[in-house]
């Protein structure tokens, strides 16, 4: 049987469910999947963790090199996190042709490209599974399952700790802070959220899904983002009684030549299949030309279901020959004739607060109509609600499918009018 030996790089959260999952399955991955799979060292700074774990004093590395020399090293996983150390290390392990499996989307997001020449240079495999939406096999489906098609559309909720903030917000009328809150007690949150809540993570991972989806680089610094952290429970409220549910979406779309990558808080109908995705779930829905529609769903983060992804990983290398790369040119930039598309298409819900005086509502649609934004439905509220002051009413509104440079430029036209101001823009996706 073959012999297959590992190694952990940052023995926490993920690093030790991977590690637990290896011992725990070992004879059963010999059985089903005829390998035999051996942690053969760890590296972590905090030894008296290691200990805890039962983890035995002759697997503890003193530091890289230890494991880079260790000919029993077949395969490094990376479960440190961020860019500084995991870079250096995951890059010693590649130039010492050891095949890399990691979970870190910051890395792979941002250095896939450099760190797929040294693998190729060096004859050994990249893999990175586990980092994005965990446990859920989104890369697998992508490489190996819908291959066939030219997937035109990718919509995902690839964030659980801003899924399950805005799950509080929508089934509890919870607001923002509380809600925050709420997610941080429960472990979902760190203490600065930021990456969460304002769509980093998920611009991370949006960008390495397109690019394997689209065929073609998706840098993340062409994906447009917004966060949550701005939300009223209000319009969430108000949204979901006229048939909307609020998510924060990853969305890609690709037609041609043009691209469209964004992350913002999105309102989708009821019966879409990603509205009943909730709490810290998460899940990617794909269209492609051959197979329609497709959606996986799961648990995005934690110890096991992370696991799941790494140790998938591990046993696609030790059981393949062949090394895989990326199915595009990984370079920095996408390919000269990718177009990136800010100016897309959407339908908008708008939150106004308008001057209750007469002709002020004939003079805000007529700007509307002026910059080309068709509205289907209009709502004046009573006064005072969603907080306007005593002067200023509600006014929400739905419009029909127009370009984003429409809405902005009817935003700032309004604003700029004196008799309105817009508290909130969501864009609809149907
Ligand atoms: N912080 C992420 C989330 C998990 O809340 O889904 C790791 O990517």
């Amino acid at each position: 049987m073959k012999k297959v030996g590992v190694a952990i790089l940052g023995v926490g959260v993920v690093g030790g469910g991977t590690y637990e999952t290896l011992v725990s399955h070992h004879d059963f991955y010999m059985k089903t999947q005829q390998v035999d799979i051996t942690v053969e060292a760890v590296l972590d700074r905090n030894i008296e963790r290691l200990q805890a774990m039962g983890i035995a004093e002759e697997l503890i590395a003193k530091n890289i090199e230890e494991i880079i020399a260790n000919p029993n090293v077949d395969i490094v996983i990376e479960t440190i996190g961020g860019v500084d150390v995991a870079k250096e290390f995951v890059t010693k392990a590649l130039r010492a042709a050891k095949t890399v499996v990691t979970s870190n989307k910051e890395l792979i997001c941002k250095y896939s490209h450099e760190l797929e020449k040294i693998a190729k240079r060096n004859h050994c495999g990249l893999y990175y599974e586990a980092s994005c939406v965990g446990g859920v096999p989104i890369i697998r489906t992508l490489l190996d399952g819908v291959q066939g098609n030219n997937i035109h559309s990718m919509m995902g909720i690839v964030n659980g700790t801003t899924n399950y903030i805005l799950t509080k917000m929508t089934q509890d009328g919870t607001d923002y802070a509380e809600a925050l809150q709420e997610a941080q007690k429960l472990g979902y949150a760190e203490a600065d959220p930021t990456a969460d809540v304002e769509g980093i993570d998920s611009m991370y991972k949006l960008s390495i899904l397109s690019s394997m989806a689209f065929h073609t680089k998706i840098p993340y610094t062409k994906i447009m983002r917004e966060g949550i952290s701005h939300i009223d429970a209000n319009d969430i409220a108000f949204g979901h009684e006229i048939g909307y549910t609020m998510k924060l979406l990853a969305i890609g779309k690709h037609e041609g030549d043009g691209v469209d990558v964004r992350v913002h808080p999105t309102f989708i109908p009821h019966n879409h299949p990603l509205a009943s995705v909730n709490d810290s779930f998460n899940a990617v829905y794909l269209q492609g030309d051959a197979v329609g529609d497709v959606m996986l769903y799961g648990r995005g983060a934690g110890a096991f279901p992370t696991a799941s992804a790494v140790v998938s990983d591990v046993i696609y290398a030790a059981t393949h020959s062949e090394l895989r790369y990326s199915t595009f040119k990984n370079n920095a930039q996408p390919e000269s004739h990718v177009k990136f598309l800010s100016d897309f298409t959407s339908s908008y819900y708008l939150r106004l607060f308008i001057d209750d005086r007469l002709g002020a509502l004939a003079k805000i649609t007529g700007i509307l109509g002026k910059c080309g934004v068709s509205i289907v439905e209009i709502s004046q509220k009573p006064k005072g609600m969603f907080g306007a002051n005593s002067d200023r009413v509600p006014l929400i509104i739905t419009t029909y499918k127009t370009k984003e440079n429409s809405v902005k430029n009817a935003v700032a036209k309004l604003n700029a009018s004196g008799l309105a101001s817009v508290e909130a823009v969501i864009r609809i996706e149907s």
